[in-house]
């Protein structure tokens, strides 16, 4: 059995886009990301993609797998190789391209520096109740791999903070140890909040189940959100 890829290919350069298709033989518990790394060493060394961890903690790897957002080292290719056909691997859409498979999030990262997306601890240490603490996880469980906001439409809109930002206000917003409070609210307004077509796109894209639209939901519902 062989898995059939057909990879993007972008010589920042030249500027020349293309896809090459190559054929690599399946081995057992082979993922994506190891029929990448195979390609790169066995067929052609200047397939470019990113990859650190192999175990779906640092949010490198993702790209595009027949145009749906996916870590690259979790998802296996069995059900591919199986189905016989080609399986067109891109870069994240939304930003720009490096070269191949390496998309960057520069900007991305940029916003949330801007709205200061981190704990702004109080003077005062203030102990979390261990349910909260739950519900707090699911956020802070973000690995940065930025599938939510590739698969997202409205990020099109250049003010719309996008699923990935709000996650991280919700989060921020909902701990008590955070020193902004309701200024964090005011963040996901000022970045139109309200222009979320709750169309879940975001939560089925998430490889961790932190659920961008739902909490994007909460948000919106929180007492001081509704206007
Ligand atoms: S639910 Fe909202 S944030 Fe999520 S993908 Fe849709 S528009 Fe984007
Ligand atoms: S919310 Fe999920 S999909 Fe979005 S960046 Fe974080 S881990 Fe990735
Ligand atoms: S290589 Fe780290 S998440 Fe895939």
């Amino acid at each position: 059995m062989e898995l059939k890829l057909k990879l993007y290919r972008y010589e920042p350069q030249s500027g020349q886009e293309s896809y090459q298709s190559v054929s690599v033989p399946y081995e057992e518990g082979m993922t994506f990301l190891s029929a990448l790394q195979k390609v790169k060493e066995e067929i052609d060394p200047t397939l470019s993609f990113r990859a650190f961890c192999r175990a779906g903690i640092c949010g490198t790897c993702a790209v595009l797998i027949d145009g749906f957002p996916k870590l690259a080292c979790r998802e296996q290719v069995l059900p591919y190789v199986l189905s016989g056909k080609e399986v067109v691997i891109e870069p994240l859409d939304k930003f720009k391209v490096i070269k191949d498979l390496v998309a960057e999030g520069d900007e991305v990262i940029k916003r949330m520096k801007e709205l200061k997306l981190w704990v702004k601890e109080r003077e005062k240490n203030i102990p979390i109740e261990p349910k909260l603490a739950r519900e707090l996880e699911k956020s802070a469980d973000c690995i940065l791999c930025f599938a939510c906001h590739s698969y997202c439409p409205q990020v099109l809109e250049k003010e719309y903070a996008g699923p990935l930002l709000f996650a991280k206000i919700y989060r921020l917003f909902k701990d008590p140890r955070d020193a902004m409070g309701s200024e964090r609210l005011g963040e996901a307004l000022a970045t139109n909040l309200y222009h979320c077509l709750s169309c879940n796109k975001c939560n089925n894209a998430c490889p961790k189940e932190v659920e961008p639209a739902t909490l994007i939901r909460e948000l919106m519902l929180s007492p001081e959100g509704v206007s």
